[in-house]
């Protein structure tokens, strides 16, 4: 099983820059683009949340008319840059998301399954875990304790040295959120968005995975006081692949074709005679 993770498309009206600066419509595309041609297919892809950048009906109908390229399904969790009634408009008829109330939802795959939580908290550019998203993925982890899970939520619930993304992590809902994952040893990962880079942590007795964004990406600065700014480093998304015996093996993909590639051993040449 193959899992493909996107993250952090900001995507803005047409013609629309995020920040001025950043193309996201453009970066949107060529993910899409570079999703396309991976072989093997994933299975499934995940958007970890900031889907659009504030949230606007026309945002999430470019995003929705770029997902329906996509041959596999496609599950979005919303982030702080999300609007649930515009998210739940546009991307509702897919199926997966709830009709009413917190965009909670598991995907019953095998086998691998995944859990989608909902921690907008809106006003907020930090992160909240309301009761009841907690009671929804414990219920959803107590229901399939056998079965390897991932549980997907847009902000990161650890520190990870960034002062000013540090400062907008998950903090409300944060130490039950722990405390529901770790009673969970079939948690394999949990994974996030929001921070616009990729970084990992042993969090609550698994793996804590921050994908890097499909468009810009937070400046890496390790200080309290790091400006928050931000650079075109290449755009990149996470592959997560199960494997028997071993378990789940995430790669770091480049949306941007590279050179290559070039074989190790090239056939040797002709001996000239
Ligand atoms: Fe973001
Ligand atoms: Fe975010």
């Amino acid at each position: 099983m193959l899992i493909a993770q996107i993250s952090d498309l900001h995507v803005r009206p047409a013609g629309v820059l995020a920040y001025g600066v950043s193309e996201t419509n453009a970066y949107a595309e060529q993910a899409v683009h570079a999703l396309a041609r991976l072989q093997p297919a994933p299975d499934l892809v995940i958007v970890t949340g900031d889907l659009t950048d504030a949230g606007l009906p026309e945002e999430y109908a470019f995003l929705a008319g770029l997902f329906d390229r996509l041959p596999m399904p496609v599950y979005c969790i919303a982030g702080n840059h999300d609007r649930r009634a515009t998210l739940r408009a546009a991307l509702g008829p897919k199926g997966y998301l709830p009709a009413e109330g917190r965009l909670d939802f598991v995907i019953e795959t095998r086998p691998v399954r995944i859990v989608g939580l909902d921690s907008l908290w809106e006003g907020h550019g930090a992160g909240r875990l309301e009761p009841e998203s907690l009671t929804f993925l414990a219920d959803a982890l107590g229901a399939a304790p056998e079965v390897p899970t991932i549980v997907a939520v847009h902000h990161p619930p650890f520190v990870c040295g960034i002062g000013h993304m540090d400062r907008i992590r998950l903090l409300d809902g944060a130490e039950h959120f722990a405390a529901i994952v770790e009673a969970n040893p079939q948690v394999e990962r949990v994974i996030t968005g929001h921070h616009h880079r990729p970084v990992a942590v042993r969090w609550a007795g698994t793996i804590c995975q921050i994908a890097p964004s499909v468009a810009h990406q937070v400046t890496l600065t390790l200080t309290p006081d790091a400006a928050s700014d931000f650079v075109l480093e290449p755009p990149a998304f996470l592959l997560h692949k199960w494997i028997e015996g071993t378990g789940l093996v995430t790669h770091q993909a480049y949306v941007q074709r590279a050179p290559g590639p070039f074989p190790f051993f090239a056939p040797k040449p002709a001996a000239v005679e």
